[in-house]
């Protein structure tokens, strides 16, 4: 089968890298790619939001699978395309992709199942939110309603930064029309998790647990990102939380989703953050996390392609996942500048020899190619992973690979996993 993964970050890398090794896949296209999926398949020059092209480049080449990886063309109705002209893709329709692109759709449909999730307020009208932030506890946050590349969400600790964030979203557009709507909830404490689940309309099928690292800084601090680092499992998650999550959270998510006539397909990562209550969520997203993907596809030793087939097809009840029982961890390696401008075109040197360490895998995010050599052309360049025994021994061996990697300013976060380290990692089964 041929198969066309869309984007061009570490997430598409690890799935065409994944969907490459499947007995099925004959052909993989990357569109538009980075210089690691032309290692995997063959990079196409369309971009993730010219739905028209990706159509037609679907059907002129016979594309069996087409698999979605950002949110952004899943939230402009790139699977109702496909399907109209009798093309498989994976991932949500643009009315189900909505449990991510409006974190007001979210949050009702969570009230109306009464899903765990921080009490919040939405607003339309920015005088109405300023004067609702006067009598609130800090600290508060603050979501611009639709898709803002991660960074829509700011966590407030005093009435100016609450002014000068709802001025911005609001009245200045900082983030377009995602901003036209906000909500502001409570802030909650606790570690967070990233769960992934396949879910086929009426059943799902849980991945493993995986942390992210969303801010820039080590130690949690500095902006947030799209994710610095991850790792699997997740040592703040166990079999209690599990059980508690299926039954609080998921099962009344998919009943919520039939009630309003909609079938979700594809994959579904809820956000939670473990507060001394139990889960939370925080957000749902509607595709494969980044970086958590770069951490979970390697551990993951079943064929991925009869999965995404299956919960196509509404068969994901009848499917199971093995897993490789050691830990990953993956660290990005960003540009100079990265989460704010950051700068491209310089040179990576030293990829094979990281390459060379022992069950390490070197996800491309921001490369390309040019006159024979991987030159960066994003924020988030590489995100590298490591499996190991322990959750050290991963870690270990991701840090070992990222000094063999250099590029101009090139910068990384030196405590990815560090809080799980000497941890006991509850293994899930
Ligand atoms: P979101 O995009 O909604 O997941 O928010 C991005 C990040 O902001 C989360 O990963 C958390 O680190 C933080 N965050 C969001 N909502 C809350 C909340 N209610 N309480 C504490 N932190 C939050
Ligand atoms: N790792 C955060 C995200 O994919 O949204």
């Amino acid at each position: 089968m041929k198969i066309l993964v869309i984007g061009s970050g570490g997430r598409e890398h690890a799935l065409a890298w994944k969907l490459r090794q499947s007995p099925h896949a004959d052909r993989i296209f990357c569109a538009p790619g980075n210089a690691g999926t032309a290692d995997v398949g063959e990079n196409v020059a369309i971009p993730v939001s010219d739905l028209g092209a990706l159509v037609r480049f679907a059907k002129e080449n016979h594309v069996g699978l087409t698999v979605v990886g950002p949110d952004d063309p899943l939230a402009a109705g790139i699977v109702d395309l496909f399907t109209a002209e009798k093309l498989r893709a994976f991932g949500p329709t643009k009315s189900a992709a909505r449990i991510e692109a409006s974190k007001i759709f979210a949050k009702e449909l969570m009230r109306a199942q009464e899903i765990p999730t921080a009490e919040a307020r939405t607003f339309s009208d920015s005088g109405e939110a300023l004067r609702y932030c006067e009598q609130v506890k800090f600290p508060v946050v603050i979501k611009a309603d639709g898709l803002a590349l991660g960074k829509g969400v700011i966590v407030a600790t005093d009435l100016t930064t609450v002014q000068s964030t709802i001025n911005e979203m609001m009245n200045e557009r900082r983030f377009g029309d995602a901003g036209r709507r906000i909500v502001i909830e409570e802030f909650l404490c606790g570690t967070e998790c990233s769960l992934h689940a396949l879910v086929d309309g009426k059943n799902y099928l849980l991945l493993q647990s995986a942390r992210d690292h969303k801010r820039a800084l080590d130690g949690d601090q500095g902006p947030n990102t799209g994710g610095m680092g991850a790792f699997s499992p997740a040592n703040n998650w166990d079999s209690k939380l599990q059980s508690r999550f299926e039954t609080e959270i998921m099962q009344p998510l998919l009943r919520g989703f039939l009630q309003q006539g909609i079938q979700f397909r594809g994959l579904l990562y809820p956000g939670l953050i473990i507060t001394s209550e139990g889960a939370r969520v925080l957000e749902f997203n509607c595709r494969f996390g980044d970086p958590e993907t770069q951490a979970l596809l390697p551990r993951m030793k079943s064929d991925l392609l009869p999965l995404l087939e299956a919960t196509i097809d509404g068969r994901i009840a009848a499917c199971s996942i093995e897993w490789d029982t050691r830990a990953a961890v993956t660290v990005v390696l960003a540009s100079g500048g990265y989460p704010g401008k950051y700068e491209t075109g310089k040179t990576i040197s030293g990829l094979e020899e990281a390459a060379k360490l022992r069950d390490v895998q070197i996800f491309h995010a921001g490369t390309k190619r040019a006159n024979g050599e991987v030159k960066t052309s994003g924020g988030r360049v590489l995100a590298i992973t490591a499996l190991g025994e322990t959750i050290e021994d991963a870690r270990e061996r991701a840090y070992e690979a990222a000094a063999r990697i250099h590029f101009e300013n090139c910068h990384y976060r030196r405590d990815i996993a560090l809080s799980a380290v000497a941890a006991n990692i509850d293994q899930l089964p």
